[in-house]
């Protein structure tokens, strides 16, 4: 059965005109966008849609880029869409992420990397209704 995941491709690639050849790359992989929308996040929405990470010494900087210009979020769907995303982008640090990867190829730094993929199936949901409404997907 098919899964949905929430991507976001983060203000740094939008800012470097990158995100169509993420999204080219992201449908080769065979994920289907169900939803997309550009958006600006203020500091109040980029803060809590990483409220998890609150406590940590990188926060502040985190919700500063994440607010610092337009972002993508893309639902997307697949069989094990959650999983497979997270190996499709790789890892947080660029310097880690496995060749091939988005990470690999568009991000500057750990910080700013390009693209946000959801962490278990649960959080998607929660992601996915964060930026979109039901009737902002398609069937
Ligand atoms: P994401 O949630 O954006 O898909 O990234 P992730 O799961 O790979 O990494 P996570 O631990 O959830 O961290 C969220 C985002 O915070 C920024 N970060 N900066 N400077 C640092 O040490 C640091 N660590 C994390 C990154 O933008 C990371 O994607
Ligand atoms: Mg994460």
């Amino acid at each position: 059965m098919a899964e949905r995941t929430l991507a976001i491709i983060k203000p740094d690639a939008v800012a470097a005109g990158v995100a169509g050849e993420i999204i080219a790359h992201i449908q080769r992989a065979g994920f289907r966008i169900v939803g997309m929308k550009l958006v600006r996040m203020s500091a109040e929405q980029a803060g809590a849609f990483y409220a998890v990470h609150r406590e940590r010494p990188f926060y502040g900087e985190l919700v500063r880029f994440m607010s610092s210009g337009p972002v993508i979020p893309i639902v997307l769907e697949k069989e094990n869409a959650v999983a497979d995303f997270r190996t499709l982008i790789g890892a947080t640090d660029p310097a880690e992420a496995a060749e091939g990867t988005i990470r690999k190829r568009f991000a500057r730094s750990k910080g700013e990397n390009a693209i946000h993929g959801s962490d278990s199936p649960e959080n998607a949901r929660t992601e996915i209704a964060f930026f979109f409404a039901e009737s902002e997907l398609v069937g």
